[in-house]
């Protein structure tokens, strides 16, 4: 079983919690030497949170985009890919990057070349269970050796001289749930702050995540804790937060197609107040914007074809009814192949509904 009936507590969140959450969303949240302008953060996810989207997010209000994971294996170093995770220009600060491995020797050195290439703060990723990084033993597998995360953590933190964060599911399997012991390990290796998405390693992304682990960990720990998982609306974030008294949260999937969502969180855990999305027409003309970046960031056959999904995604999120969704827009979208194309398209789709509000 990886799910908890969250919604049940969430319904029992009484005023008292409500007014205590936002006496604590009004309290400063700091990482080390960097205070964060408010509790929301945006989650690291590969192949979404580049530097075109980190800073579209933080524009909106995010209170910190961490980075893409970056894998420590120094021959990696030299690909594009890599290359292009650790580009910071012009990134609104604090710079969180995130690096990926099992090597304490390894990761330590991972963190000073990200430190000299910009990182103001480092992540560690115990949090992922994509194959591709488990099979080397490394993101949420690490969970289940307490010694080597203990080693892990000692070797990065002494290696550099920003602070360094720490992002875990809640264990390995919801049978050991061994979170609250790896929170103290991180607290006694002076990570600075700790990222809990509630599933375990096992759960992938299936069922709904659970708070109770976090709430644990929140219990048992100083530092500052962030809630993740599933968080997909400013009254989630709230019931959260007063069900793990956490310090922050941390939102990923939701973010996606609507990066003005950790900015409207943010918004209404300091006011009571949820402020409205963006008007669709801008909308399109941010989804236009951002496209535009990602051509200049990575170049037109890459940035066109990255364009694709996160356009899909603003689609989506335009039109969440099933049913609804305008794939024909979609499929229009992915016929095209040049930069230009896709920014005429984009044009004419917010004239289109333009008109449409005229019409109306
Ligand atoms: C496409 C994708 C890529 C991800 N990449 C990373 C990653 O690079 N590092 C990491 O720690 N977690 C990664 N995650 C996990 C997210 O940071 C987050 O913990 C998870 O999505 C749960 O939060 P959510 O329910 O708000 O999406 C990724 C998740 C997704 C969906």
């Amino acid at each position: 079983m990886c799910a908890t009936p969250f919604l049940r507590h969430s319904q029992r969140v009484s005023y008292g919690l409500f007014f205590q959450t936002i006496w604590q969303a009004l309290s400063m949240l700091q990482i080390g030497q960097h205070k964060l302008i408010n509790r929301v953060a945006l989650a690291p996810m590969a192949g979404v949170t580049d530097l075109p989207f980190r800073r579209l997010c933080a524009r909106f209000g995010a209170g910190l985009a961490v980075s893409e994971m970056i894998s420590c294996n120094p021959r990696l170093r030299g690909s594009r890919k890599t290359r292009m995770r650790a580009t910071h220009a012009g990134e609104t600060q604090p710079r969180s990057v995130q690096i990926a491995g099992s090597d304490p020797a390894q990761m330590a050195a991972a963190a000073q070349y990200n430190v000299a290439r910009g990182a103001q703060i480092i992540d560690i990723n115990m949090g992922c269970p994509a194959k591709k990084v488990c099979r080397k033993a490394a993101g949420s597998a690490l969970l289940a050796d307490e010694a080597l995360v203990r080693s892990i953590l000692a070797a990065v933190v002494a290696a550099v001289d920003v602070p360094v964060t720490l992002k875990i599911r809640t264990g390995s399997s919801p049978a050991q749930r061994n979170g609250v012991s790896i929170a103290r390990i991180a607290e006694d290796a002076g990570i600075a702050a700790l990222a809990v998405h509630g599933r375990s390693r096992a759960c992938g992304f299936s069922g709904d995540a659970e708070y109770d682990t976090i709430a644990a960990i929140v219990a048992a720990t100083a530092f500052p804790v962030f809630a993740n998982g599933d968080i997909d609306s400013p009254e989630r974030a709230a019931a959260v937060l007063a069900h793990t008294g956490a310090a922050g949260v941390m939102v990923g999937r939701a973010a996606r197609g609507r990066p003005w969502l950790c900015g409207q969180i943010a918004a209404y855990l300091e006011s009571g107040q949820v402020p409205a999305a963006p008007a669709p027409g801008e909308q399109l003309r941010i989804v236009r914007e951002h496209v535009a970046a990602l051509h200049r960031f990575y170049g037109d056959f890459t940035g066109v074809r990255i364009a694709r999904k996160h356009v899909a995604w603003y689609l989506q999120a335009r039109h969440p009814q099933p049913g609804v969704e305008r794939s024909g827009e979609r499929r229009l979208f992915n016929s095209l192949r040049l930069p230009q194309e896709q920014l005429t398209f984009l044009a004419q789709l917010q004239r289109t509904q333009h008109d449409e509000i005229l019409a109306a």
